[in-house]
């Protein structure tokens, strides 16, 4: 068995909400006035982030964390490993990861990687994917 990821220091996780609370002010959310930033902490410390983009055309609004993960793709490549990644939102309530975005975290994360969430009490929750996302989808068809 591999050994268990180091896990973040109360710095680094205060870090990374920080940097999920500054990317939300750039949030596009004219319908649901919903702001909401992602922090993405990849294996090699890089931290890439984004924001909801939200359309007139509802369904085609993308969520904080896929921005943030494309983005990470799109600046780093393909082989990118997500250690940990943190939400805020700028609206003081509690929010989860929705299950599409649960999807893409466990596409580009590992058991133990770690997601950082608003809990009501105004503090954060934490759990892992595989927690959050048990049953992921897999292509296994080959
Ligand atoms: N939203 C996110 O960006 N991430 C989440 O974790 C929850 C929901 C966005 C989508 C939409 O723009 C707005 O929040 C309301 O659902």
């Amino acid at each position: 068995m591999p050994p268990a990821a180091k896990p973040l220091t109360p710095e680094q996780i205060g870090a990374l909400q920080r940097r999920a609370a500054e990317a939300a002010r750039n949030a596009y959310a004219p319908y649901s006035n919903f702001r909401v930033g992602a922090a993405v902490l990849l294996s090699d410390s890089t931290i890439v982030t984004g924001c909801n983009v939200e359309n007139a055309s509802y369904r085609l609004t993308t969520c904080a964390e896929q921005n943030a993960i494309a983005a990470a793709v799109a600046q780093h490549g393909p082989s990118i490993r997500i250690r940990a990644i943190a939400i805020a939102n700028l609206n003081a309530t509690a929010s989860q990861p929705c299950g599409a975005c649960r999807q893409t975290i466990h596409e580009f994360g590992t058991p133990e990687t770690v997601v950082y969430f608003p809990a009501s009490d105004g503090s954060f929750s934490q759990a892992t994917i595989a927690d959050l996302l048990p049953a992921a989808f897999l292509l296994n068809h080959r």
